[in-house]
């Protein structure tokens, strides 16, 4: 007689057998790619593996909760009579607890993805649109936490694969065969679960015993910090600026401004990227009075190494050689060179932006609006508020296999809010 779909009291139908070793074939992959996934080198072929291993664990997620569902609308095999109290209470214990990593290792990872501001793509199908605003502790966290599953999952996993063995060679008892242990099966299955076991202990054991390296993003947070020191002790009073003192100064409040910017990707890769953040340091000198537009002068330094996106990780690649080359080209200037009023609080500016060292014309409207304090009509607030688009390769922000838009868009939109004040009032 052929195996029924549903189970029976002595074996897993084909639906739960189907389920187990699908779910068992997916995660020894997901294992393995995700301890080695975050050694490969930034790149294309870097966005795609993290693509395919969360879609992936979505996909994990999916089967886990129809199996669930399938479970609980199934009588379940009873033990054997050779399963002893302990090993009873032992297996259950790890099923249940196993049930809950197939839950819980998705979720963690699509919560740190969302979290850290990165899509979760289905395969390039479509985008899980994020439930969650970036929030860089829960990032942090819910990273970890899918770390510290990962090897409680590879940890149970050898117990609960000890204890199939064990009831098939010592206790030669139907354990396996009802859940349709075949070798052909379970021996490459064995041989991926050990791929990943290795890899899983092999970090340990090289920190453990080896010279404690220094990961390269350290060393570009290192590297930045000096930059970034070396930047706020020249900042603002290096002599670059010319001498603008007859016109109104104003004093930038940092609190309420902002340099933002978004990017999306322009190419029809599967797993592109859009990226937004602000850059946490940057500072100005701003001398602009409405009447008086052809002595007006603004300079705006931003410490391109503090480029915020929700993720240290991909904050640091922001940083490396490839993209701002933080350690080199520390500060991207904007320097105005002429204003131009274009109707009521609008004007437009033309300047300089340079950027990775290389210095290109730009060009914006901006709208201010001017309020005066309550007792008198001296100026003493400007709101200041612009929208403009970069080409990032036109500055070479993006080198070799990034030198196009097809991960991360070439078109980069920036919005700069800022807020300030008379310095004398
Ligand atoms: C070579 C790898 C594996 C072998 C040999 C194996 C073997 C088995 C066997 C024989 C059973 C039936 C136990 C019984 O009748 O009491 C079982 C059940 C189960 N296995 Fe595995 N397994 C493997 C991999 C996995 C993986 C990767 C997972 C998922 C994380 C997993 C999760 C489960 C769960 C949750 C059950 C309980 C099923 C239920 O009661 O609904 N197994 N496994
Ligand atoms: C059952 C499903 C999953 C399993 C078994 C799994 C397993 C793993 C493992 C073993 C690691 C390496 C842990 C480390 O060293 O940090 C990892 C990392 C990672 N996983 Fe998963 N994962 C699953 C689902 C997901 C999902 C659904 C997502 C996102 C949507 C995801 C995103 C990631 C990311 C981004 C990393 C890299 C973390 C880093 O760079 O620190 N994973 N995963």
């Amino acid at each position: 007689m052929s195996l029924p779909f549903k189970n029976t009291l002595e074996n897993f139908g084909k639906v739960a057998r189907g389920f187990h070793w699908i779910t068992a074939l997916l995660i020894f992959v997901l294992i393995i790619v995700g301890f080695t996934m975050g050694e490969l080198g930034q790149g294309p072929f870097k966005f795609q593996v993290y693509g395919y291993h969360k879609s992936l664990g979505v996909l994990v997620l999916v089967l886990a909760a129809l199996r669930l569902g399938w479970r609980f609308m199934n009588t379940l095999p009873q033990a054997l009579p050779t399963h002893t109290q302990t090993e009873r209470f032992l297996s259950k214990t790890v099923h249940v607890v196993l049930y809950i990593l197939l839950i819980g290792m998705p979720l963690s990872g699509l919560i740190f993805t969302w979290a850290g501001g990165y899509p979760a793509s289905f395969f390039g199908l479509f985008d899980i649109p994020s439930p969650i605003a970036k929030n860089h502790t829960l990032h942090e966290v819910f990273q970890e936490l899918h770390e510290v599953m990962a090897y409680g999952l590879v940890g149970l996993l050898a117990l609960h694969i000890a204890g199939a063995l064990k009831h098939h060679w010592i206790d030669k008892d139907n354990t396996a065969r009802r859940m349709g242990a075949h070798p052909l099966i379970v021996v490459p299955l064995l041989l991926l679960f050990i791929g990943g076991g290795v890899l899983a202990i092999r970090e340990p054991i090289e920190e453990l015993f080896g010279e404690e390296e220094h990961s390269s993003e350290v060393r570009d947070v290192e590297s930045y910090n000096e930059s970034s020191q070396e930047m706020h002790e020249g900042a603002l009073n290096s002599g670059l600026a010319p001498d603008h003192e007859s016109i109104m100064p104003w004093v930038i409040d940092s609190q309420a401004s902002r340099i933002e910017f978004s990017v999306e990707p322009s190419g029809e890769s599967k797993f592109g990227q859009a990226v937004s953040g602000v850059f946490d340091h940057w500072d100005g000198q701003i001398d602009f009075d409405p009447s008086h537009l052809g002595q007006s002068h603004v300079l705006i330094r931003i410490d391109v190494g503090s480029i915020n996106t929700g993720s240290e990780d991909r904050d640091a690649q922001a940083r490396a050689p490839e993209w701002f080359d933080a350690a080199q080209f520390s500060q991207a200037v904007f320097e105005s060179e002429s204003f131009q009023h274009i109707g009521d609080d609008q004007y437009e500016v033309s300047g300089s932006l340079t950027l990775r060292g290389k210095r290109l014309p730009v060009h914006f409207p901006f709208t201010l609006k001017i309020s005066h304090d309550d007792d008198g009509d001296e100026p003493a607030r400007a709101d200041m508020d612009a929208d403009l688009s970069l080409n990032r390769l036109d500055y070479g922000v993006g080198q070799g296999q990034w030198e196009n838009g097809d991960y991360i868009g070439a078109n980069v939109e920036l919005r700069l809010t800022v807020r300030a004040t008379r310095s004398d009032s």
